[in-house]
């Protein structure tokens, strides 16, 4: 089998060492050695702009955010959905990635960042949840293996019960959290419930219908808090 080629190199301060490299039509991205994704398994990403865009009515401006950029497919399956007036912000941790977006990887997903409507955060997820507050339609969340963090430790926060708190805050009201991951885990499923989310679990397959089934968390934020308390971060049990 031919061997892979080292597209692009980059350090990135608390990441470590990020490589793209090809091997005939396929990329993969890899995080210090390990692989975060492949071109040729996008299937869940699209699986996952559906669940998060189908409450949405195709012709009333939303707004959306997907975290993180990766390759740029969920992006585009979210562009497909969506009317003129709408407005997707990707959180891009590393910065190299957004730079690759921009030029070898771009044909990928047909080139999403040239899409007006798209603006890109070059940083944190996490953060924009926590400063935009009722702020989204819908939020994608696929930066990691799933509710165990791979990119960076400090996603943990992302999937604890004060990270779920601060994606049910930044949604709008009958807003949806799509999360992405490996495999199910029903201690994330009633931490999303305890702050007041209801949970839909989805298995699709991460190339066309075959292959292996990924599972997406599709949480959605009702029109009201379960109580007063619930879009608080509650104690641990
Ligand atoms: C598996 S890829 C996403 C694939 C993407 N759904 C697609 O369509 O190609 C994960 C991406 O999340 C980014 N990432 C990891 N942690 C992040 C964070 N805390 N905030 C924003 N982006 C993050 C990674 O750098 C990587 O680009």
């Amino acid at each position: 089998m031919k061997p892979w080629e080292t597209v692009e190199r980059a350090e990135v301060p608390d990441v470590g060492e990020v490589v793209l490299a090809r091997r005939d039509e396929e990329y993969v991205l890899r995080v210090r050695g390990q692989t975060l994704m492949s071109s040729r398994q996008h299937g869940s990403e699209r699986a996952m702009a559906e669940a998060g865009c189908a409450n949405l009515a195709a012709d009333a401006p939303a707004r959306v955010l997907v975290g993180g950029l990766g390759f740029g497919f969920t992006v585009r399956a979210v562009l497909d959905r969506l009317g003129p007036g709408s407005r997707i912000v990707v959180a891009e941790l590393i910065s190299p990635v957004v730079e690759w977006n921009r030029g070898v990887l771009a044909p990928l997903a047909k080139a999403p960042l040239e899409d007006p409507r798209v603006t890109v955060v070059e940083g944190d997820v996490g953060k924009v949840m926590r400063r935009q507050q009722g702020a989204f339609d819908a939020i994608l969340l696929d930066v990691d293996n799933g509710p165990t963090a791979l990119t960076h430790p400090d996603n943990d926060s992302l999937y604890d019960i004060a990270g779920v708190s601060h994606a049910f805050n930044s949604l709008r009201s009958n807003g949806t959290l799509v999360v992405w991951s490996a495999g199910p885990s029903l201690a994330f499923v009633k931490r999303l419930e305890e702050v007041g989310f209801s949970v839909q679990l989805l298995h699709p397959t991460a190339h066309g219908t075959k292959g292996t089934r990924h599972t997406l968390f599709v949480a959605r934020r009702a029109s009201k808090a379960k109580s007063p308390s619930s879009s608080r971060p509650p104690s641990r049990r």
